[in-house]
């Protein structure tokens, strides 16, 4: 196991988010979640369900709902410690779409003109997306700065937002004159920063993706994590004995990098034991090892959605901590706004 940062110092606070638009993945779980779990040694955690987030594009009403709570299940799951760090749902803290909006007042349109997400999911018909949409990356700055949080662990899909968050402190604390917002870190941590899809090496691992054998699930059954891996996409190739012999070969690159993560070991010392194997072999040793690691998490997942009321406590615990963490933050930025208090 890697040794976690510590941030311990009282000023130091970790924020992190995700969107509760479906199951989360592997790419969500290797690129953030398990980090988040190995950061809460140590350091004051917070972490979120963006539910504001996701209906920058249309969500059914009840698959929201049911998915948010199965996000804050699996997050428990996965080790997530409710009393230690504070795990609540976005909409339950009206503070982040207030301070989005002050946001919305400091962030230049030239800026998110520049965002690759807006544009990746955008697609062709600019002219139809959201306006929510649009100025996602504000509100994502106001999540992050509505706790004064200072280090953000995320994948590394998420960088170029974060870079968006420090510009807007930044342009807030001198538009005012002041050194109010903290410029806040990415913390991309581990090897696993960016997970492919099972068919395409060059595409991200994503909840969108319209395959579902492009992704592992953390609810997925044995049988078809089983499945989905012996699917993936390779190449005929075996395996190589070093990191060069896979420059290249995306797909393969990926599987290795996978199994790595998930063993806690480097992709060089995973190419030394598989060295020559083909990849019919590698592939059944990456099942098990995926379904070794993600089927504790899966059940207690299960254990614990069979129980709503118990995760409704833990959000609803966690909404009223955040709340009064951001409620005076954001009446200190709404002063050195000018805005007059009731
Ligand atoms: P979201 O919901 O897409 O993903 C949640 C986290 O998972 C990471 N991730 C990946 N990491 C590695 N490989 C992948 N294929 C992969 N796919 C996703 C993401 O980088 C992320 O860390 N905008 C954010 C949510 C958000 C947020 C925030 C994050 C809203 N406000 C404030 C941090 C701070 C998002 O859409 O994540």
């Amino acid at each position: 196991m890697t040794t976690p940062p510590t941030f311990a110092a009282p000023h130091k606070r970790i924020f992190s988010g995700v969107q509760p638009t479906g199951n989360l993945h592997l790419g969500n779980y290797l690129g953030a979640i398990r980090n988040w779990v190995t950061l809460q040694e140590g350091n004051e955690c917070i972490y979120c369900m963006v539910d504001l987030h996701a209906i920058t594009v249309q969500q059914d009403p009840a698959a929201l709902r049911s998915n948010t709570r199965e996000v804050a299940a699996s997050l428990l799951a996965a080790g997530i410690d409710p009393k230690a760090s504070i795990v609540f749902v976005q909409s339950q803290v009206p503070q982040h779409a207030e301070l989005g909006w002050i946001f919305n007042c400091v962030a230049r349109i030239g800026w998110l003109n520049r965002m690759t997400q807006f544009k990746e999911k955008a697609g062709k018909n600019r002219e139809n997306a959201t306006v929510g949409l649009y100025v996602y990356p504000n509100l994502m700055a106001a999540d992050i700065l509505v706790y004064r949080a200072t280090h953000v662990p995320v994948g590394d899909d998420q960088r170029q937002h974060l870079e968006l968050c420090r510009d807007i402190a930044q342009s807030f604390n001198s538009q005012y004159g002041v050194d109010y917002f903290p410029l806040a870190e990415p913390v991309i941590m581990g090897t696993a920063t960016r997970v492919m899809s099972l068919r395409d090496g060059s595409a991200k691992m994503s909840k969108s993706d319209a395959s579902d054998y492009t992704r592992i699930n953390l609810v997925d059954p044995p049988d078809l994590i089983a499945q989905k891996v012996r699917k993936a996409r390779t190449d005929p190739d075996p395996i190589p004995g070093d990191p060069a012999g896979l420059e290249a070969r995306l797909e393969a690159k990926n599987l290795v990098g996978i199994y790595a993560a998930l063993a806690d070991k480097t992709p060089a010392d995973v190419l030394r034991e598989f060295d020559g194997a083909q990849f019919s072999k590698f592939k059944e040793s990456l099942a098990d090892l995926a379904i070794a690691k993600l089927s504790p998490i899966t059940t207690e997942m299960r254990r614990l959605l069979a129980d709503p009321g118990y995760v409704d406590g833990v959000l609803k615990d966690g909404a009223q901590r955040a709340r009064a963490i951001a409620e005076p933050i954001l009446k200190e930025a709404q002063d050195i706004v000018g805005f007059l208090r009731a």
